[in-house]
């Protein structure tokens, strides 16, 4: 039986020889397929004596099983070389730059409206919205501006050639108030919303475009007074200005759509000749606001006796300009990457009240 070892140290040798899986498996198959030289030999100890059985059994069983841990061990080497050839090949250098990216950045009033939202969600209000082509059903008569009322002229309204199904005249919104009265027709009291968004009205100059921002604030519930307006602006422009010593003045005006109205002026310090909000040197004015006016509670649906309510409405580029500290309202609309690129903000850098609300890209 010397041809057995033979045969097996022949085998034993392929297999370490082979390079590759495919090899292997013809290996296996020449041993121990069915047609194999082993499989050959198993078949043997049939016609065997007891005594021969018992010599040459374990001989064979013994080759079977060292060829078979032979190839399964080549198998496993080889698997792992294959392995790591692909890593080696895949390898990529994490510590070479990114290319460079275009980047494009947040316009400073998208930033001055994500920040309103957050700090008036925080008192309690939702943001709601109206259509920028509006009726003058809405945008006047409803809130207290009847055809002849001069307040219309005072908005340089553009207005559109024709009138919609129900005649009535069509125009860009002039302001964000309309949204008051499409908020209680169709939520109906208590509410608590502010409205952001554009507005038009055929003026232009430094600190006047024929389209800016402003965002209106609506309250409307039971035993509600001035105290509550005071209170909501307050606390909205000290966290908007990101300072506590913002001082608010309530002067008596008037607006249609309010009764008693009132003007709210806020206070500044000169530093260095330039004005900073916050203490009581001087007073600009900064927005209208009022307790809302019972003709326009009716007009949304609503009865005056039982709701009540404050509103107020306030230029959204000018407070980005006051924040932000740009002076010419024009070049918010001119579209320049590189004034943008100054004044824009980082897309992931979104305001929140307890990571600040204006934190600079
Ligand atoms: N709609 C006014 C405007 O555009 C601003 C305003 C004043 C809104 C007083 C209000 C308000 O809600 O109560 O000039």
């Amino acid at each position: 039986m010397q041809e057995l070892e033979a045969q097996q140290a022949e085998t034993l040798g392929q297999i370490n020889a082979a390079e590759t899986a495919e090899a292997v498996e013809a290996i296996r198959v020449a041993a121990l397929g069915k047609q194999g030289w082993v499989s050959a030999l198993l078949k043997t100890l049939g016609g065997m004596t007891p005594e021969q059985r018992q010599s040459e059994g374990p001989r064979i069983h013994a080759a079977r099983e060292a060829v078979t841990a032979a190839i399964a061990e080549r198998k496993d080497a080889l698997e792992s070389a294959a392995l790591e050839a692909r890593l080696a090949a895949e390898k990529i250098d994490l510590t070479l730059p990114a290319p460079e990216a275009p980047k494009g950045s947040v316009h400073p009033v998208s930033q001055v409206m994500d920040e309103l939202a957050e700090i008036f969600a925080d008192m309690g209000f939702a943001v709601a919205s109206g259509p920028e082509i509006e009726d003058d059903w809405h945008n006047f008569t409803a809130l207290n501006m009847p055809e002849t009322h001069p307040a219309r002229a005072m908005h340089d309204t553009f207005y559109f050639p024709d009138r919609d199904a129900e005649g009535r005249e069509m125009l860009l919104r002039t302001h964000t108030s309309p949204v008051q009265i499409r908020t209680m027709l169709s939520q109906g009291a208590p509410l608590r919303i502010i409205a952001p968004g554009r507005v038009y009205r055929s003026d232009s100059d430094a600190t006047h475009t024929p389209m800016f921002h402003q965002v209106e604030g609506l309250v409307i519930d039971k035993g509600i007074h001035l105290g509550h307006l005071k209170w909501t602006l307050e606390t909205f422009l000290k966290a908007f200005f990101e300072r506590d010593d913002i001082v608010l003045r309530l002067r008596p005006s008037y607006f249609p759509f309010t009764e008693p109205s009132v003007e709210v002026d806020v206070g500044y310090t000169l530093v260095g000749g330039k004005r900073v909000l916050g203490g009581t040197e001087g007073w600009m004015e900064l927005l209208g606001s009022g307790m809302v006016n019972r003709r326009v509670i009716e007009m949304g649906g609503l009865d005056p006796d039982e709701w009540q309510g404050f509103a107020f409405g306030v230029g959204v580029d000018r407070l980005a300009m006051l924040k932000y500290g740009m002076d010419d309202l024009r070049a918010f609309f001119d579209g320049d990457a590189r004034w943008l690129q100054h004044y824009g903000f980082n897309a992931l850098d979104v305001p929140t009240l307890s990571g600040g609300v204006g934190v600079r890209a």
